[in-house]
């Protein structure tokens, strides 16, 4: 199974976030993790799916975008066509999940779902044929730079082992607080992505290229 590292755009340069994007497609990585923000779901606001189109046109990296909205459903048309290529919603707001889920897949593009630190795993388990990637939050989405919640691999764990007996082939991706001293246990308990913003950004190129050799990209 591939191993990625994905830098999150949120601890980049706001003022100038082709800069900040264009840096993590010199460093050699494949993914940016681009993360939406409703200010109701999350207590705090990022940028829009314009940001998004425009950055997409003239890069080359894969744009996981995670919507941490609460009716990711009502945006989803124009996440699409901002060409995302794989795009995350949360199992915790209440709307047509699995018509969301349909939505993505037949735009053919990759479909994430995610779920928050204290939500159970389970609520995962419905759909596990027809998903590209679990997200596990390692913190309570909203802002970058908090501590990583290692309790969440109990999670991960659990899903790593349901896709050996299940034979499903998702990725499983933690996003929060990850840092180099977290690939080990990350591994072993079997994530294939890390989201790392604070961690990536505030580290120099040699650091960069160690952190994404550890993980095994
Ligand atoms: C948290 C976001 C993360 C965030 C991670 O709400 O979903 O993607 O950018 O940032 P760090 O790595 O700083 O916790
Ligand atoms: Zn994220």
């Amino acid at each position: 199974m591939k191993k990625i590292l994905a830098p999150s755009l949120l601890a980049g340069d706001h003022g100038n976030l082709r800069a900040s994007l264009d840096e993590v497609e010199t460093d050699g990585r494949q993914w940016i993790h681009l993360d939406l923000m409703d200010g109701h779901f999350v207590p705090n606001l990022s940028f829009g799916p314009q940001t998004v189109a425009d950055l997409r046109s003239g890069s080359k990296l894969f744009f996981d975008v995670h919507l941490m909205l609460q009716r990711p459903d009502l945006y989803l048309d124009p996440f699409i066509a901002a060409g995302s290529e794989l795009i995350t919603i949360h199992l915790e707001p209440e709307y047509d999940q699995l018509s969301a889920v349909k939505k993505i897949r037949d735009a053919g593009i990759q479909t994430g779902l995610a779920i928050n630190p204290d939500t159970p795993v389970d609520l995962f388990f419905p759909y596990l044929d027809n998903v590209d990637l679990c997200l596990c939050m390692t913190v309570n989405p909203g802002f970058g730079g908090q501590s990583f919640k290692a309790y969440v691999l109990d999670k991960v764990r659990e899903l790593s082992k349901r896709r050996v007996e299940g034979g499903h082939d998702f990725l499983i991706e933690v996003d929060g607080g990850v840092g180099p001293q977290h690939v080990e246990e990350c591994l072993e308990a079997g994530v294939d992505v890390f989201v790392a913003g604070t961690s990536y950004y505030k580290a120099n190129p040699e650091e960069r290229a160690e952190f994404a050799r550890s993980v095994g990209e």
